[in-house]
């Protein structure tokens, strides 16, 4: 039976966590504040007033050895801001399970969290107090968040002690480069590459969970990039009409964008991501440890699809996405957060909202096809958002400076920003009609404008011309 400890700072939200991630991962919950209050008769207060700090850690080291000690199922335990203070409560924990440390709010959310309750000074001090005490949990989680039918929960160190024990379908690099560390052993692994997102792979998924007898009640998990991802959940879709599963993206192009929206999928002959299907996982696993092993040009990849909800919403944070750097998994959960409001406020693409996140890609895709797929995606992103701020310029929906600005910032993450000259430029128009947002030759465009303004424009490029 697996144990899941929450730990952390007052008002950090381990309780919301914990009680999201039992429901996640169909584990019980356990409040270990309930426990004490029920073993004491009492409220936490109450018992601090009469009997003083010394007795309510030793009821709450009980109700913690009684938790321990319950193997009726997996469990999460959202712990007391002060359990692990007790070096017997931390080592207990520790061998019966693992300690998620959520990261403490920053002081103005802290204060907003807690408002005018009485007691917010002295519970924001003591976050202060054991800074150290808390930092000390190598496990960490930086930010969790709902979207749509997802819990998304970024961090580090968390994904080991999450996908022990469960039929996992890896990525075949990194499961050679992560599965001793992890100590799994994969249900199937996907050859790498986009070549490998066929119909073909989704089969062979079928079958090996046919083999592995899985049934409804099972969840499968995916390890791996956006192809890992995608090909998962729609085989996960697909079987016995859906089974629940878990992402686990280990890249950054995934962490950020592909993991959470929902869209599953593979390609076939005729183009890409053709054949797919909605089906949200239960959870999403954000662990910024995988990113140890991505190379510079996928980390680069990455940091395209960061850039573009930058734009969209009109926060250039920059730091995490300059060249060389590795982004923290603060900045990813930040970035993240982007597109997860959009999706919750547009999860099935009906009110044009989420065709935002399109930004760049109408004309990157056309020139990432034209390449023969020699650009990368994330490249492809870069050069089609810088030439989608010329084509807003031409427009008079942009400043005459605004181009060079954002090309500045792909340029400072190593990515391209001009249309390589290799490029037939007068067949970007004809591969633009062939966009998936579309209707008839009228192309949709998520035109960057600015900082925090991207504009849906419909082309008619059966009338007009852009390129050529
Ligand atoms: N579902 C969505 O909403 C959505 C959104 C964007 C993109 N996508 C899809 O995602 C795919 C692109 O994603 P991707 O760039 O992650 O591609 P990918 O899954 O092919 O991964 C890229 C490469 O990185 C390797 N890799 C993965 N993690 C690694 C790690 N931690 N260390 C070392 N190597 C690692 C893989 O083996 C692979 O060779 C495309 O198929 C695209 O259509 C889906
Ligand atoms: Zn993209």
């Amino acid at each position: 039976m697996k144990k899941f400890f929450i730990y952390g700072a007052p008002a950090s939200g381990k309780s919301t966590l914990g009680r999201r991630l039992a429901a996640a991962l169909g584990a019980k919950f356990v409040d270990l504040d309930d426990a004490v209050v029920e073993r004491a008769g009492a409220s936490i207060p109450e018992v601090f007033a009469a009997r003083g700090e010394a007795v309510f850690r030793d009821l709450e080291s009980e109700a913690l050895a009684a938790v321990v000690g319950d193997d009726s199922g997996d469990m999460v335990v959202s712990l007391g801001g002060g359990t692990l203070l007790r070096e017997a409560n931390r080592a207990l924990c520790e061998k019966s399970g693992a300690v998620f440390c959520l990261d403490t709010p920053s002081d103005e959310e802290l204060q907003r969290r807690l408002g005018a309750a009485p007691g917010s000074r002295p519970l924001g001090d003591r976050a202060k107090e054991r800074a150290a005490h808390y930092a000390g949990f190598p496990a960490r989680v930086a930010a969790f968040f709902e979207a749509q039918d997802s819990l998304v929960v970024v961090g580090r160190g968390i994904a080991a002690a999450m996908l022990k024990e469960r039929a996992v379908v890896a990525d075949a690099t990194v499961a050679k480069l992560w599965k001793d560390r992890l100590g799994i052993e994969p249900l199937a692994t996907i050859p790498s590459g986009e070549e490998h997102k066929t119909p073909a792979t989704v089969a062979e998924l079928w079958h090996a969970f046919a083999e592995r007898g899985l049934g409804r009640r099972d969840v499968v998990c995916a390890l791996g990039g956006g192809v890992a991802g995608d090909l998962t959940g729609f085989a996960a879709a697909t079987w016995m009409r859906g089974i629940p599963w878990i992402n686990f993206p280990t890249t950054l192009l995934s962490m950020v964008d592909a993991s959470t929206g929902g869209k599953t999928g593979c390609d076939l002959a005729e183009g890409k991501n053709l054949a797919g299907a909605f089906h949200f996982p239960r959870l999403v696993v954000v662990d910024a440890d995988f990113l140890s092993t991505l190379p510079e040009e996928l980390l680069a990849a990455g940091k395209a699809e960061m850039i573009k909800h930058e734009v969209i919403a009109g926060v250039c944070a920059g730091g995490g996405t300059a060249k060389g750097v590795v982004p923290t998994a603060a900045e990813i959960a930040a970035n993240l957060s982007v597109k997860v409001g959009i999706v919750r406020e547009d999860p099935f693409e009906r009110n044009g909202l989420r065709m935002k996140l399109n930004c760049g890609h109408t004309v990157g895709h056309a020139v990432e096809k034209l390449s023969g797929y020699a650009l990368a995606h994330g490249e492809a992103v870069a050069i089609g958002c810088c030439e989608e701020a010329r084509i807003a310029v031409r427009r008079g929906l942009a400043a005459e400076s605004w181009p060079a600005e954002l090309a500045a910032r792909f340029a400072a993450a190593g990515l391209p920003t001009e249309i390589p000259p290799e490029i037939d430029r007068a067949s970007i128009d004809e591969t633009m009609k062939g966009d998936k947002k579309r209707a008839g030759d009228v192309v949709s465009f998520a035109l960057p404008c600015g900082w925090g303004d991207v504009r849906i424009v419909p082309i008619d490029l059966g009338s007009e011309r852009i390129y050529g």
